[in-house]
């Protein structure tokens, strides 16, 4: 079959290099794709929020499967155009996207469905918000209720920078018309983990475990982005841990959506604190998470194709998928200043000798310019190595990442260090 992916980062060069391995594939073309999945398919020059220009790709081409990657054009509504013309999608509608669009929307279904979250309150004017910090005191959590690319989220440590992330938001323009309505939530303490579903109607399929680290810098400290790295299995996503995901979140949250007459076809993602209490939901996305998609690609045997064509035709139930029981760990490069500005168009050398150590180099933010591979975007490259543990895995990509000659490009050294602190505690 052929396959469209929309998107062109590394969540969806990961994407691509695993369908251009399914067997039931036989062609891959990528709107707008990079670089590195020009290497694994055909590469159509639309952006992913060129909604009228991906439809009008997409009529041409008329793909057995269309599968959407970023969150922008789902939550825009790209699935639904898409489907009135007759295609087959992987990707929720808008309606299902909200609960990734919208926090507050999320965060009032999971109160409906009864899934564990943060206590919350929704603003949108400055001095509510203002005086809800100063009677909860800090820690505390603010969010921008719309789209914001991870970065609209302050775990504030102080009452001061709380309310400067408020004023930033809500009396600023930080992030537009998405921050321009605020939640503001409980601090919960605990363990991170993303679990990973995918849904098709009534039928919901776990994915392996998976952990990204959004903190800038080791030690997990610094501003959140994007995800600097991510690595799966994720120990503390144990059976049990795992059970109570699908049992007290997924399906409960997929069953509301239903209630209120929307149904789900793609990757639920929920962002899960392991607390004392048990799990908690931080966030939903709609999506592969980025960069977790890279090591659960890198792990993941069965046929994509077949098993996401499965779902967009709801005949998911039944399925079981394939995992590499090896981990996997992905190393994002990011551009110096990244997640602020950054210089673009700075040469990036050494990526063969990268990859004859044997990880695999999935682009994000690269462009190539007379033969030459620049950086283009904050988040860069994403060096995935597997190893039949964390620590191997981990040694494996830090070992090809020194062959990396891009002197403006920086990765956290860490990437991974949870996971191993509990093989090495449990060994
Ligand atoms: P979100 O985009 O909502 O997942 O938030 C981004 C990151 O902020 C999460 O991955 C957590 O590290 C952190 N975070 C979000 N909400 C909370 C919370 N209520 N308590 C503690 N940390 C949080
Ligand atoms: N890695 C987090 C995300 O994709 O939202």
């Amino acid at each position: 079959m052929k396959v469209l992916v929309v998107g062109g980062g590394g969540r969806e060069h990961a994407l691509c290099w695993k369908l251009r391995h399914s067997p039931s594939v036989s062609t891959v073309v990528c709107a707008p794709g990079n670089p590195g999945i020009a290497r694994v398919a055909r590469c159509e020059p639309v952006g992913a929020e060129d909604l009228d220009g991906l439809v009008a790709l997409a009529v041409r081409e008329q793909p057995d499967l269309v599968v959407i990657g970023p969150e922008a054009p789902l939550v825009a509504g790209l699935a639904d155009m898409l489907q009135r013309k007759g295609l087959k999608v992987f990707g929720p509608n808008a309606a299902a996207a909200q609960l990734e669009g919208s926090k507050s929307f999320a965060k009032k279904l999971m109160t409906e469905a009864g899934v564990p979250t943060a206590c919350y309150e929704r603003f949108t004017r400055a001095n509510e918000a203002l005086e809800l910090v100063r009677r909860w005191g800090a820690p505390i959590v603010v969010k921008a209720s719309g789209l914001a690319a991870g970065k609209g989220v302050v775990v504030a440590r102080s009452v001061e920078e709380a309310e400067a992330a408020v004023r930033d938001m809500l009396a600023g323009n930080r992030f537009g018309s998405a921050g321009h309505e605020v939640i503001i939530e409980r601090y919960l303490e605990g363990e991170e983990a993303s679990c990973l579903f995918l849904v098709s109607g009534e039928t919901i399929l776990p994915l392996a475990s998976s952990q990204d680290h959004k903190a800038l810098l080791d030690g997990d400290q610094g501003p959140n982005t994007g995800g600097m790295g991510a690595y799966s299995p994720a120990p503390c996503v144990t059976p049990e841990v795992a059970d109570m995901v699908l049992e007290r979140v997924a399906k409960p949250i997929i069953k509301e959506l239903g209630r209120n007459g929307i149904e789900f076809i793609g990757t639920l993602y929920a962002g899960i604190m392991i607390t004392e209490d048990g799990p908690q939901v931080l966030e939903f996305n709609v999506r592969f998470g980025d960069p977790e998609c890279q090591p659960l690609m890198a792990r993941l045997r069965s046929d994509l194709g077949e098993v996401l064509l499965a779902a967009a035709e709801k005949r998911l139930h039944g399925v079981e998928l394939e995992w590499d029981d090896r981990a996997a760990l992905c190393v994002v490069v990011a551009s110096q200043g990244y997640p602020g500005t950054f210089e673009k168009g700075q040469e990036i050398r050494g990526l063969d000798a990268v990859e004859r150590e044997g990880v695999i180099v999935f682009h994000a933010g690269t462009a190539e310019r007379d033969g030459r591979l620049l950086n283009a975007g904050g988040r860069v490259l994403g060096v995935t190595a597997l190893g039949d543990t964390v620590r191997e895995a981990q040694q494996a990509a830090y070992r090809a990442l020194g062959h990396l000659d891009w002197p403006g490009g920086f990765y956290r050294k860490d990437i991974g260090w949870r996971a191993i602190a509990h093989e090495e505690g449990a060994a």
